[in-house]
């Protein structure tokens, strides 16, 4: 178990005030001059060797996103750093926690973050539904522009750098990011093509950056602990700690930080209390948030909890934010419901998402009454392999991943549903 001194969110649970007095008690905002003092590149190269990846769920290296960053920004085309708040991938409930007990160490990441990428200014924006959370996070700036932290000369750096809340209406598809960026500009949340990417034209259609949360809170901590002791965390490619959020059907569900590459009995057990009506009655997990595909009981037991090992299993670590299923799911409810919630979040720009999310939906639901016919099974496979890399951005993927490891590891279930469904019409007619 992840020992309490190694442990980089040390209010998670709001035991102690989030206010700047008790964040700098915990040593946020500790020497912050010092930490910039050794200059933007040594910045992105202690990242790079600390092996963070990105918290937001796609896993990209941070440091090396950084750097893709223009080294001699325009002055009529600044670079940005934006931070992705959105958090509304449903199971995820970390950046929450971050910002209503924490907001310090996100708001001096964002400081030292910006300051490597050479940014300008750093935007939050968080959910509209985090209001509560909002008013502590523009609190909390304004603590660290009273104090000098932020704004011009910040932290008595040299450095001038600005950091704006930014509240958004409530939309899922705001928190990928060029959907991200329109929001923010004014316009319909609506993913953009890429190419360009952000770091080419961006915000305003400046060299851009986006980063969740969790991903520049940890910054000022790798830096004053040293990469190597982020690094010492972890299975190779899959390094540091990171926030568990865990929900569902274990007797204690919460958010945790661990070593990443627990393995999923530990995590579990040790911080959990275990699957309610103990391990035999586990029937499956999606272990990174809905949209990557569930995994059976029998074969997360001892995965390692990182990218790699959930990948070898077909799934994914997303966000990490780990829903547990036992034997009482009605697992197909389940899965429609998330189909419909890809349904109803889809922007509507692309036709494979926008007609497929719907109907994947609508044969879903007949799969769960079993009224279908066994052929649909894979007609409906079909379509989620349509649907998936077709279209603007990755919710199409979103929407086809949750179905198709339904369709992988609970055909049977499917198709119990479909014979008992025709039996039962069957004797019905037969009864006429
Ligand atoms: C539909 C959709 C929703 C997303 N929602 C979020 C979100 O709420 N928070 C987040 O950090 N990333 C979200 N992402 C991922 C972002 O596009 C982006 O990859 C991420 O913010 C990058 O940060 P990172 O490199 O620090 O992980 C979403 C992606 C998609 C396709
Ligand atoms: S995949 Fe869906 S959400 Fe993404 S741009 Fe296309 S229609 Fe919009």
């Amino acid at each position: 178990m992840l020992a309490d001194k190694d442990r980089i969110f040390t209010n998670v649970y709001g035991f102690q005030p989030w206010n700047l007095p008790a964040a700098q008690k915990r040593g946020d905002w500790d020497k912050t001059k010092d930490l910039m003092s050794i200059g933007q590149d040594a910045i992105i190269d202690k990242i790079k060797a600390s092996g963070l990846r990105g918290r937001g769920g796609a896993g990209f290296p941070t440091g090396m996103k950084w750097s893709f960053m223009p080294k001699e920004p325009r002055p009529d085309r600044p670079n940005f750093l934006v931070i992705n708040a959105d958090e509304s991938e449903p199971g995820s409930c970390k950046d929450r926690e971050i910002i209503r007990h924490d907001p310090h160490k996100l708001i001096e990441g964002a400081l030292i973050a910006g300051f490597a990428m050479r940014a300008r200014a750093a935007y939050i924006y968080i959910r509209g539904e985090y209001i509560r959370e909002a008013e502590t996070l523009f609190a909390a700036v304004k603590e660290a522009y009273d104090a000098g932290l932020l704004g011009k000369n910040a932290c008595k750096s040299g450095y001038d750098f600005d950091v704006f809340v930014h509240r958004g209406a409530g939309a899922y598809i705001c928190g990928e990011e060029t959907a991200m960026l329109e929001s923010l500009e004014g316009k319909k949340g609506q993913p953009r093509l890429k190419p360009p990417f952000p770091a080419g034209a961006g915000l305003y259609g400046c060299p851009t950056t986006v980063n969740n949360v969790e991903s520049i809170a940890v910054v000022p901590t790798i830096l004053r602990r040293g990469p190597e002791w982020f690094s010492s965390f972890g299975n190779e490619n899959n390094r540091g700690t990171k926030l568990f959020q865990i929900s569902g059907h274990v007797e204690k569900p919460c958010v945790v930080e661990e070593a990443m590459s627990i393995p999923f009995r530990e995590l579990i057990e040790k911080h959990c209390g275990g699957i309610r009506g103990g391990w035999d009655n586990l029937l499956a997990v999606i272990p990174g948030g809905s949209s990557v595909p569930l995994v059976p009981a029998a074969q997360i037991m001892d995965c390692p909890m990182d990218f790699d090992g959930l990948r070898a299993l077909g799934s994914g670590l997303g966000t990490a934010a780990i829903i547990v299923m036992d034997k009482s799911t009605d697992v197909v409810r389940a899965i429609s419901r998330l189909s419909y919630f890809y349904k109803h979040e889809s922007c509507g720009q692309c036709t494979p998402c926008r007609e497929g999310t719907g109907w994947m939906w609508r044969v879903m639901e007949r799969l769960r009454t079993g009224d279908a016919d066994i052929s649909e099974i894979d007609t409906l496979q079909q379509v989620t392999k349509q649907v998936e890399g077709h279209t603007i951005c990755a919710l199409g993927d979103a929407a086809a991943w949750p179905i198709q490891g339904l369709i992988r590891h609970f055909r049977p279930e499917l198709e119990r549903r479909i014979n008992e469904r025709q039996a039962g019409n069957g004797m019905q007619e037969a009864a006429e």
